[in-house]
């Protein structure tokens, strides 16, 4: 039987998916090097460390660990991570934090909690493709903010919301996906105080907080909340494991934590206690600064040998570098079609993601994301030499 898209619901209609999908589904071809998803490296992922760490939560927990647990979520573990989250300079009270699987569940249950469709969500111009979709499906009214090569700008975010009176504006301020863009401390100030003065809640989204390989941390947003209306989200996918999907989110106002726990409870009632404890343990034994150090020094390796490769791409190519993260985004000479010339670097075993997908109103088909951390340096280069030969020609 074939199914009409009329069979589906409503609010699954908008998503396409499809571009990205395409793109991936050639990743698996043998020889192909891919620069198009945002995974961590394998070399970064620890089963030797982890595995003895699950043998040892499961035999000291017995079996509660395969229990139901709290939608508010393992107790251990919201202690280490408000250690965690003070130490990143968020601050909390630990009755502020619910762990979520990744960041990707704590966005969707801010949407779940806020967003009637037609409701306007704020975001940076390019964004998350994840998010777009996720806003997609409640059926937000998506408005794209002028941002630049130091983040969304502060008046225009302004004047947006003087104009939309939304309830949520989502900023990735830390190395951005897809930019690598870092917003100024000054403009992270500024935004923390218009979410207050407009009553918007902002939705701090900083996966890529600890990747930094060089230049000084910068404060949160949230550590400017004046009042309650940031919402940080935190991820262990690309520090820890992003298959054990842990992250947390820290929502300062009562009133909204329970609504999200609310909306969690009919997601999936509970993150897994066994991935929790994990994460916990993990963080408790102190693993993480030394395994940050490691990931760091291999991660900045692969960021330069990706940098070097442009140098041989057309005259005229504009590129922000990151100063961490897992991305380099680059604008082609105005007139080149960055969308259209996959194909060929696909038919060449090299991919990346057009970065049309990142634009709420598409466009800007010159542009394209490349991620440097799922590629060997000796493949990187291979890879950007390809690239270069394919837009030269
Ligand atoms: C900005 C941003 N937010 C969220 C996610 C998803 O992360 P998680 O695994 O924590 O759900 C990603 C992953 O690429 C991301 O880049």
């Amino acid at each position: 039987m074939e199914f009409n898209e009329s069979y589906f619901a409503k609010h699954i209609a908008p998503i396409s998916g499809s571009a990205i999908r395409d793109i991936f589904k050639l990743l698996g071809k043998p020889g192909m090097i891919s620069f198009a998803g945002g995974n961590p490296s394998n070399a970064a992922l620890e089963p030797q460390v982890i595995g003895p760490i699950a043998k040892e939560v499961i035999e000291g927990i017995g079996a509660p660990i395969l229990q139901y647990g709290a939608s508010e979520g393992f107790i251990p573990l919201k202690e280490s991570a408000h250690r965690y989250l003070l130490d990143s300079g968020v601050p909390c009270k630990e009755s502020e934090i619910l762990p979520t699987e990744g960041s990707t569940q704590g966005m969707d249950l801010l949407l779940k909690a806020l967003i009637d469709p037609g409701d306007v969500v704020l975001v940076e111009d390019p964004t998350f493709l994840g998010a777009l979709q996720a806003m997609k499906t409640y059926h937000a009214k998506i408005v794209a903010v002028k941002s630049d090569e130091n983040g969304i700008l502060p008046d225009e975010l302004e004047k947006a919301m003087k104009e939309y009176h939304p309830k949520l504006a989502y900023i990735i301020p830390t190395f951005q996906n897809p930019t690598g863009v870092t917003l100024n401390a000054e403009r992270r100030r500024m935004i923390a105080h218009l979410a207050s003065k407009y009553g918007v809640i902002v939705a701090e989204d900083d996966p890529y907080h600890d990747l930094r390989y060089t230049g000084e941390n910068l404060p949160t947003i949230k550590s400017f909340d004046e009042d309650g209306w940031v919402v940080y989200l935190a991820s262990f996918s690309k520090i820890i494991s992003p298959g054990m999907r842990v992250g947390t989110m820290v929502v300062s106002f009562p009133e909204l934590m329970r609504k999200c726990v609310i909306g969690k409870q009919s997601s999936d009632l509970h993150c897994p206690l066994m991935t929790q404890a994990i994460v916990d343990a993990y963080l408790r034994k102190g693993l993480l600064p030394e395994h940050l150090t490691r990931i760091r020094a291999g991660y900045k390796a692969q960021l330069d040998a990706m940098l070097k490769g442009f140098e041989a791409f057309p005259k005229g190519t504009q590129l922000i570098k990151p100063e961490g993260g897992l991305f380099v985004w680059a604008a082609l000479p105005e007139g080149m079609n960055a969308t259209q010339l996959l194909s060929t670097a696909v038919e060449n075993n090299v991919a990346y993601v057009p970065g049309t997908h990142f634009y709420p109103e598409g466009g800007h088909h010159n542009t394209l994301r490349l991620n440097f951390s799922n590629s060997p340096v000796d493949k990187i280069n291979e890879g950007m030499e390809k690239l270069a030969k394919i837009f030269n020609n």
